[in-house]
C-alpha cells in the first residue's frame, strides 16, 4: 500500500475535499460549503490523509465546552481506501494534535449513527446518550394531517428570543433539568450547557428558532425546543429538538412544529425530530402516524444516533 502521510488541512486542498465529498448523502454533502469557514475559525482543526497530492481521507473537530472539549465531526475516506485504517489513524493524529494545541482539551466527543465499534474501540469510548429520530415526508397528506391538526388542542407554545434561551437555558439549572446529561444536540452537534456554547450554536446554525411553552413571568419553563428549516437540493427539510420530560408538552411542541411547517412551506416538506427517549417517541409516533397518519420518510430512515465520549489521557505538566 502507498504510504499514507497526515498533516492539517490547507486552503489549497478544496478540489481535494471536493472530490472527498463526491457521492456522500446522496450528492449534497455539507463538507464542501464548510471547509472554507472551518480553515478560518481559529478552533476548528481540519486533518486529512494524503498519498501523493492525492487527499484520500478527511476529519475536523472543533473546540467547546469552555475549552474542555474537542467535538468532532466530518470523517470522510475515499471509498477504495476504506477499511484499512485511514479513518482510525486520522482521528488519532486529530487527537493528539488536540492535545497539543489545546491542552485544556480533556475528551473527544461525536454524535454518529453507527454502533458497529470493534470490541477494542468500545472499550475506550462511553455511549452518553442516544436519541431516537422521527421523520416524516409531508407531501400528498398534508391537507389531511393539516386539518386534522387543528382540530387537537394542546398547551400553548410561543417563539421566544435568543436571550431568553441563553440565560434560562444555557446558564441555569433549568436547562439541566430538561436536558439529558446536559448535553443538548443539533444537526449531530452535542454541546454541553454553558454559555459560550449558546453562541456557537448560533454561529454554526444562524437561523435557528426557539420555542417554550407560555408560562408566566416569574417560573420556568418545562420544555423548550428549537430548529431551522434546511432547503435541500429537492424539498426543504425542517429539523425540530424538543427538551422536556413530560409528554404533553412535548406533544405540543411537535405538533406546533408541525403546524408551523405546513403554513410556512409549501414544497416537498420532510419534518425531522429527535427525541430524548423512547417514551416521548413513542408518543411522538401515536401523534403523527396513529392521528394525523403521516408517512414515515424513506429519505431518511428512521434512525438511531449516539452521543459517544473518548476521554483523552492527560500529559504531565
Ligand atoms: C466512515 C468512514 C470514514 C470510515 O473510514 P475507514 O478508513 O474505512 O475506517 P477504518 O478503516 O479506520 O476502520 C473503521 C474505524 O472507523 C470508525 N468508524 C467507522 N465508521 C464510522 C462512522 N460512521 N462513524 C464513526 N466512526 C466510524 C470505527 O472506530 C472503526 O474502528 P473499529 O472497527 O476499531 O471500531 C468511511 O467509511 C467513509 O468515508 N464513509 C462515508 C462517509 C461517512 O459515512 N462518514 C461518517 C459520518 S460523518
Amino acid at each position: 500500500m502507498e504510504e499514507v502521510r497526515f498533516r492539517l488541512a490547507r486552503l489549497s486542498d478544496f478540489d481535494e475535499v471536493m472530490n472527498l465529498s463526491r457521492g456522500i448523502y446522496k450528492g449534497r454533502d455539507y463538507l464542501p460549503l464548510e471547509f472554507h469557514r472551518w480553515m478560518k475559525t481559529e478552533d476548528f482543526t481540519v486533518m486529512v490523509a494524503a498519498v501523493g497530492e492525492k487527499l484520500v481521507g478527511l476529519t475536523a473537530g472543533f473546540i467547546a465546552d469552555d475549552g474542555k472539549t474537542c467535538i468532532r465531526r466530518a470523517a470522510r475516506v475515499l471509498p477504495e481506501y476504506r477499511g484499512r485504517g485511514v479513518n482510525k489513524k486520522l482521528s488519532q493524529v486529530l487527537n493528539e494534535y488536540v492535545q497539543l494545541n489545546f491542552p485544556s482539551v480533556i475528551r473527544v466527543r461525536f454524535v454518529t449513527r453507527y454502533n458497529d465499534f470493534s470490541k477494542n474501540t468500545l472499550a475506550k469510548l462511553t455511549t452518553i446518550h442516544h436519541f431516537e429520530v422521527l421523520s416524516y415526508d409531508i407531501g400528498e397528506e398534508a391537507p389531511y394531517a393539516k386539518e386534522k391538526s387543528q382540530e387537537i388542542s394542546t398547551i400553548r407554545i410561543a417563539r421566544c428570543t435568543k436571550e431568553y434561551i441563553s440565560d434560562i437555558i444555557f446558564s441555569n439549572l433549568v436547562g439541566q433539568q430538561l436536558v439529558s446529561n446536559s448535553v443538548l444536540i443539533y444537526d449531530r452537534l452535542p454541546f454541553e450547557l454553558c454559555s459560550s456554547n449558546f453562541k456557537k450554536l448560533l454561529q454554526e446554525f444562524e437561523n435557528l428558532e426557539f420555542y417554550s411553552e407560555k408560562c408566566c413571568a416569574n417560573s420556568f419553563p418545562k420544555s423548550f425546543s428549537f430548529g431551522c428549516v434546511t432547503p435541500r437540493v429537492d424539498y426543504i427539510h425542517l429539523t425540530t429538538y424538543i427538551y422536556t420530560s413530560d409528554i404533553s408538552f412535548y406533544q405540543a411542541h411537535l405538533l406546533h412544529r408541525f403546524k408551523h411547517a405546513c403554513e410556512a412551506i409549501e414544497d416537498r416538506l420532510i419534518f425531522v425530530s429527535p427525541a430524548q427517549s423512547e417514551l416521548l417517541t413513542s408518543h411522538g409516533r401515536m401523534l403523527m402516524e396513529d392521528k394525523l397518519k403521516l408517512k414515515k420518510s424513506d429519505n431518511l430512515q428512521e434512525i438511531k444516533l449516539y452521543i459517544f465520549e473518548l476521554d483523552l489521557p492527560q500529559q504531565d505538566s
